[in-house]
């Protein structure tokens, strides 16, 4: 098939793109060309790469006349942040593809209640990010429902994977905690480091994508979460990392007022993001629907991510 890949080159395009072409489909890449794969792969250069910049196409709205252009079978936008651009986008594939696959977030989701959480629970999100994306999915799978729009919509948990910093069990990107439990130091964590986040490695949301274009007939019209198969506790993901490094963990803990004033502003509102959201998500519905199968636990993928910073001296 042939299929267009919007935002082809980041974390999850690195290796959804070579994923389909090793599938056999004909892929377009969609980007700015600002920024290359996080890894090389020989697949690429069977990639047809075009520059298009979304942002502008969707103020001119022109965006859904250029993909339509390309004539293809199934289209994944990997960036789309907002119900406007959703609509722009559908409204002009609407009777042109086959299947159209969005990336979408847990975000969707708010606090978390009930846990894991199931796709069907009433969404509470809060946060410019997170409200955006429920919206849009909102009206992207009603769009669905009342047109014969063939969409499916994908939420992964936080992406990891070789190249970039993984969110740390502090709930933050500062790569210094890793460094802490690395020697032995001593590591302070918010509240009882009960609060968790739910990881995913790239590759699998790759996985999840493909698949969900093999198993189509299920995938239609639904939504997904993508993450690893169990979240992980702050308290227990700064355990395991301090033993993976060979050191007892030193942990304290203090009260969120307390704690939040003894890091960086910057840290802090991603502590916060993080832990108010405190993800925590099943994959049954994936798994039964369409085979997901996830490759990595959430310790294995970030445990990869951050050999990759030692190897590369980023650490
Ligand atoms: N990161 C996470 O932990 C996380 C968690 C849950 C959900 N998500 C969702 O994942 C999606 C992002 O996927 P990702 O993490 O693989 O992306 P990413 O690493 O941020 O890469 C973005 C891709 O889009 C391209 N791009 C950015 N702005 C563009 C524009 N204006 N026009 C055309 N291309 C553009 C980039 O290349 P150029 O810069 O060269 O254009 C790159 O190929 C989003 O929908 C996000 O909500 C992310």
């Amino acid at each position: 098939m042939k299929i267009v890949v919007i935002g082809a080159t980041g974390h999850v395009g690195t290796y959804l793109v070579p994923g389909l072409v090793t599938a056999g489909h004909e892929v377009i890449a969609i980007s700015r060309q600002n920024r290359k794969p996080y890894s090389d792969h020989a697949a690429w250069k069977d990639v047809r790469q075009v520059v298009i910049d979304r942002v502008e196409a969707d103020r001119k709205k022109t965006f859904g006349e250029q993909i339509i252009k390309f004539s293809p079978d199934v289209v994944i936008d990997m960036i789309c942040f907002t119900p406007e651009s959703a609509k722009l986008l559908a409204e002009s594939l609407l009777g042109q593809v086959q299947h159209f696959l969005l990336c979408g977030t847990i975000w969707v989701h708010g606090f978390s209640g009930q846990v894991p959480t199931v796709e069907s629970q009433p969404r509470k999100p809060f946060g410019d990010y997170g409200i955006k994306k429920a919206a849009l999915e909102e009206w992207l799978l009603s769009f669905s429902r009342k047109k014969g729009f063939p969409a499916t919509i994908l939420h992964p948990g936080h992406i990891v994977g070789p190249g970039w910093i993984p969110l740390n069990p502090a709930g933050n990107f500062n790569p210094e905690v890793y460094k802490t439990l690395m020697t032995g130091k001593e590591l302070i964590l918010p509240n009882l480091g009960m609060e968790t986040v739910h990881h995913v490695h790239a590759e699998d949301v790759a996985q999840a994508f493909i698949k969900s274009i093999n198993f189509r007939n299920n995938a239609i019209g639904e939504c997904f979460h993508v993450v690893s198969p169990q979240a992980l506790t702050l308290r227990g993901y700064a355990t395991a990392m301090a033993e993976w490094f060979g050191k007892e963990p030193d942990l304290k803990f203090l009260s969120w007022e307390k704690w939040k004033k003894s890091v960086s502003e910057q840290d802090a509102d991603a502590t916060w993001d993080h832990i108010a959201h405190s993800p925590n998500c099943s994959i049954e519905k994936a798994r039964k629907a369409i085979d997901y199968n996830p490759r990595y636990t959430s310790l294995q993928a970030v445990k990869e991510a951050v050999s990759y910073l030692i190897e590369h001296k980023l650490l």
